[in-house]
C-alpha cells in the first residue's frame, strides 16, 4: 500500500503502485481537474505538484509519489484565489480551457521557484505546456501579471 498526501490529506492506495497519479487523482479521488492530453509527457495537462515541483501526473508513478505531498489544481488554492489564478481571469487567459489547469500548475510552481522572472524565462518555463487555441500571448502575459 502507496500511502501520499494530496491537497494536504492522508490517502493510501493499494493498487498496481505503477499507476500513473493523473489516474489515481482522477479515477480513484475525483480531482479531474488534472487532465489526460497525450499520456506520454509531452503535453503538460496532467501537471501537478509533488512537492512543491511541478512534474506529469502520466508520468509519474504513484509509488514516485509515496510518503509525498502532493497538489492538483483543486488544492493549489481552495477559492480560487492563488494569484496566477486571479492573473488568468483577469487577463481572460483560457479559450476552450483544457489545458489550463496544467498550464496554471506549471506557472505557479515556476513562480514559487522564480518569483521574478524575465519573458524569456516566462517561455522556457511554460515550453512544455501546450495549448492548441494558441493563448500563448496571454498565458506568458498572465504569468507577467501574477509576477508583480
Ligand atoms: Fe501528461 Fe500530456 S497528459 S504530458
Amino acid at each position: 500500500m502507496v500511502k501520499l498526501r494530496i491537497n494536504g490529506v492522508e490517502q493510501s492506495f493499494d493498487g498496481d503502485p505503477d499507476t500513473p497519479l493523473l489516474w489515481f487523482v482522477r479515477d480513484e479521488l475525483g480531482l479531474n481537474g488534472t487532465k489526460y492530453g497525450c499520456g506520454v509527457g509531452l503535453c503538460g495537462a496532467c501537471t501537478v505538484h509533488l512537492d512543491g515541483v511541478a512534474v506529469r501526473g502520466c508520468l509519474t508513478t504513484v509509488a514516485e509519489a509515496a510518503g509525498k505531498s502532493v497538489t492538483t489544481i483543486e488544492g493549489l488554492s481552495p477559492d480560487g484565489s492563488h494569484r496566477v489564478q486571479i492573473a488568468w481571469r483577469e487577463l481572460n487567459v483560457p479559450q476552450c480551457g483544457f489545458c489550463q489547469s496544467g498550464q496554471i500548475m506549471q506557472a505557479a510552481a515556476m513562480l514559487e521557484a522564480n518569483p521574478n522572472p524575465t519573458d524569456q524565462e516566462i517561455l522556457e518555463g511554460m515550453q512544455g505546456n501546450v495549448c492548441r487555441c494558441g493563448c500563448y500571448q496571454r498565458i506568458v502575459s498572465a504569468v507577467r501579471h501574477a509576477s508583480t
